[in-house]
């Protein structure tokens, strides 16, 4: 039998430094580097998964260069996206702040072709450190999530890999 394949674009935004190119890199190429070299516009990536023995998925990760919330070129990264991931760091308060102008951004210029929303999931990032200003506090992030319109929301760490996160065995 003919396998099928899907091709899914998928967005990755949040503010400035908060570790989505450091993500992807690790998701991608299992690598992680402490040197912060800013996204200029967009870089792209390519997950490829093995979804079982007929399906082929290929994730097609668009990379946004945080300080493009003050440009006006997300309007044109965002079209036909069908899921998004935005990312916060727990480390820096001012960037969990920004989570819903991303997240209202990205509603504003794109929606799936029914007129749906983007599904989009919310990664605390940098869990390797401190807690800043958010409280880390399981009931109050996924009220957050409800109240907000993600679909889930995890602790991640591109730097740490941890077997027990749902993110440590990619
Ligand atoms: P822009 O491209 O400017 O939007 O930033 P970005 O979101 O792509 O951030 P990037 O991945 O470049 O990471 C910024 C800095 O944070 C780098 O120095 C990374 O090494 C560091 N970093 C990223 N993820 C983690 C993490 O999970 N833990 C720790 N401790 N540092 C991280
Ligand atoms: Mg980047």
């Amino acid at each position: 039998m003919a396998g099928t394949e899907h091709l899914f674009k998928v967005l990755v935004i949040g503010d400035l430094g908060v570790g989505k190119t450091s993500l992807i890199k690790r998701y991608v190429h299992q690598l992680f580097s402490q040197n912060y070299r800013a996204t200029i516009g967009v870089d792209f990536a390519l997950k490829v998964l093995h979804w079982d023995s007929s399906i082929l998925i290929r994730l097609q990760l668009w990379d946004i260069a945080g300080q493009e919330r003050f440009g006006n070129m997300t309007r044109i990264y965002y079209k036909e996206a069908v899921g998004a991931i935005i990312v916060f760091d727990i480390s820096r308060r001012s960037t969990f702040d920004a989570v819903l102008k991303w997240k209202s951004d990205m509603d504003k210029n794109v929606k799936l072709p029914d007129g749906k929303p983007i599904p989009a999931v919310l990664l605390a990032n940098k869990c390797d450190q401190q807690w800043d200003g958010v409280e880390n506090n399981k009931a109050m992030m996924d009220h957050y999530c409800r109240d907000n319109g993600f679909v889930a929301w995890f602790q991640t760490s591109a730097k740490v890999s941890d077997d027990k996160s749902p993110f440590g065995t990619l």
